[in-house]
């Protein structure tokens, strides 16, 4: 029994002569971790940019598309604080009657002090002097056109969507929602406010998404996006251009983004998609916002939330039958003819 404890006994004490030396290495690492520690931190204290990662570097203010063109037309008080909702519709200069049946069709709930919504349209310059004399006529009587000193052109269309990002920022940040949208799409607004009221987020892009689009190589396209202004494979998820409304509390962010954000001429991939994701703004996919023309009728846009490619006369006709009492739809035919 004595002589199998002994035997432990030593059999311990070569254990713990083995360990000293790694205890050793032990101290050592610990004490040269220490030392890397107190160093770095009197370099940090020093400056405190020295320990910063390049992710940081990557975030800091640089601005590499400024917007700091001046207003020739502008309504600083369109909006107010009971603003509920503010409705932006892109428009060429001269689509003089595209706005007149936008006020007399779904935009006239803006002339409605009491409705809390507010429609402006938005356009660029650089139009005749003619053009622009009627313009400003226009603004007098309708105090509804924001107009800014950038070349009015299909290649500017993000400059006027970070124009009217700028606006919302600087006259309109106590309004909740708002809308981008162009001046062929009918929008039906009850609807908007319906699925706006719906979302819990507090800062969202809601419209149609677009999920892993390519750039379009081909040189013949409308679209064509050469490699050197787009360089990424896929465009990040982004929402259809046509009509986009966003929470007015994503909109500070979204400006600020698109200030740091090189220019991308094709709107929507820039501002819901490219701006978007830097500022990690949320895109929600609602299938009711359409971009394609659906059927000309007071039903087909009972239960959508837009529609493209409308003319003036299709505009009149879908709100007259939209406002119809009478109007009764077969709302499941209108399913059964979109998915056959
Ligand atoms: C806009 O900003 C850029 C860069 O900060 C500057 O070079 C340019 O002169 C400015 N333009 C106007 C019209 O203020
Ligand atoms: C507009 O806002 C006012 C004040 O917040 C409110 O009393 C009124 O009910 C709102 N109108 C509509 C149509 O929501
Ligand atoms: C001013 O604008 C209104 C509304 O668009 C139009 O009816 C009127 O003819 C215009 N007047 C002039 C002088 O352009
Ligand atoms: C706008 O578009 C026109 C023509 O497409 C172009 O010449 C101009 O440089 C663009 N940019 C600005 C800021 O106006």
């Amino acid at each position: 029994m004595l002589d199998s404890n002994s035997q432990k006994d030593r059999g311990l004490k070569r254990v713990s002569r083995c360990l000293s030396p790694l205890s050793r290495v032990r101290y050592c690492l610990f004490s040269v971790c220490a030392l890397c520690f107190i160093i770095n931190g009197i370099l940090y204290l020093l400056n405190p940019l020295s320990l910063t990662s390049p992710e940081r570097i990557d975030i800091t203010e640089t601005i590499v598309n400024p917007h700091n063109y001046s207003y020739i037309l502008n309504h600083p008080g369109a909006c107010n604080t009971n603003t509920e909702l503010v409705m932006v519709v892109c428009t060429g200069m001269t689509n003089f009657g595209e706005r007149e049946a936008i006020r007399n069709t779904w935009g006239a709930v803006g002339r409605d002090t009491n409705s809390n919504i507010t429609v402006l349209f938005l356009i660029g310059s650089g139009g005749s002097e003619d053009t622009q004399k009627q313009i400003f006529n226009e603004s007098n009587i309708y105090k509804d056109i924001i107009q800014e000193s950038f070349t009015d052109s299909y290649r500017n269309l993000s400059i006027k969507s970070q124009a009217m990002l700028k606006w919302i920022n600087t006259f309109c940040l106590t309004a909740k929602y708002a809308l981008k949208t162009d001046d062929d799409m009918y929008v039906n607004v009850p609807n908007l406010l319906k699925a706006l009221k719906k979302q819990t987020l507090d800062k969202f892009i809601l419209g149609h998404i677009y999920v892993n689009a390519h750039p379009v190589q081909e040189k013949k396209s409308k679209w064509y996006t050469p490699i050197k202004d787009f360089s990424e494979n896929t465009y990040p998820r982004y929402s259809s251009g046509t009509a986009y409304s966003l929470s007015v509390k994503a909109v500070p962010e979204l400006y600020r983004a698109s200030l740091k954000t090189k220019h991308f001429w094709l709107e929507d991939i820039y501002i819901t998609g490219l701006c978007a994701r830097r500022a990690k703004i949320p895109r929600i996919h609602d299938w009711s916002f359409q971009y394609t023309k659906p059927a000309t009728t007071g039903c087909a846009y009972q239960s959508i939330i837009t529609g493209h490619g409308n003319t003036i006369q299709d505009m009149n006709k879908i709100h007259k039958e939209l406002l119809d009492l009478k109007l009764k739809c077969f709302p499941w035919l209108f399913w059964l003819c979109c998915v056959f």
